[in-house]
């Protein structure tokens, strides 16, 4: 199957003053097309920011981070910043919506970033499609946390995204919410877009993703 990311030797260091911090030594994984991943790993081992290097975020690395088959650390910074509104959606733990815009706006964002006009007819869709339409005109702070992290998710998939990155999208939900989230994540995946999750509930990776992996620094290794 096609590889969506394939990281080769990752080696990632944050400089102290007086040592340094070894994230990643020789790190090597991929992630193919269609995967609903979910990755756990104990707090500070560098969950987020392996996210943050494979969705061109972070580039200050050693070693290679292929997405869709382009070595991103050749790629220029307007090319890296185009290709990842186009083709990463990222969902958050703690709200990322713009307060002031209402949630037709806030889904419409990265597509107004991208193409640099109005258009929300696809938010619209996207919204009668989801059965939050009557949540269109309103503010987030108007929204329950579910409602909330579905509109990050909608906004997430906007631009038709080739992976979708979330981390720990559940962490502050209840158990109930929680399960409402991942069920839509798994409905996007059923539909075709690849998942990578970062998640610390194994109970909901168990049941919704199909493989489960544990970061360390040097390697990523699968556990389900
Ligand atoms: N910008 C930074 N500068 C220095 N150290 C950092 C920076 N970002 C994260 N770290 C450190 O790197 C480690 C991994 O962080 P992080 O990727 O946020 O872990 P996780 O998401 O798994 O909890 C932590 O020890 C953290 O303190
Ligand atoms: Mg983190």
């Amino acid at each position: 199957m096609e590889k969506i990311i394939e990281v080769k030797n990752l080696t990632k260091i944050y400089p102290q003053p007086n040592s340094e911090i070894i994230i990643f030594e020789n790190l090597s994984f991929e992630i193919k097309k269609g995967d609903f991943v979910s990755i756990t790993g104990p707090s500070g081992s560098g969950k987020t920011t392996l996210l943050n290097i494979i969705s061109t975020l972070d580039s200050k690395y050693s070693g290679e981070v292929f997405f869709m088959g382009t070595d991103i650390s050749k790629m220029k910074e307007e090319e890296k910043n185009r290709m990842r509104l186009k083709e990463i959606g990222f969902v958050f733990q703690f709200d990322s919506l713009l307060e002031d815009f209402n949630i037709l706006e806030n889904i419409e964002m990265p597509a107004l970033i991208l193409n640099d006009k109005k258009s929300v007819k696809k938010g619209m869709e996207l919204l009668k499609k989801w059965g939050m339409e009557d949540k269109a005109y309103k503010k987030p702070q108007e929204l329950s946390g579910g409602e909330k992290q579905r509109t990050a998710i909608l906004r997430a998939i906007r631009n038709n995204p080739s992976v979708i990155i979330a981390d720990e999208p559940t962490g502050n939900l209840d158990h109930e919410t929680a399960i409402k989230v991942m069920n839509d994540f798994k409905k996007l995946n059923q539909e075709g877009s690849t998942v990578v999750m970062v998640t610390h509930n194994m109970e909901l990776a168990r049941i919704f993703s199909d493989k489960i992996y544990s970061l360390s620094k040097t390697e990523l290794k699968k556990i389900l």
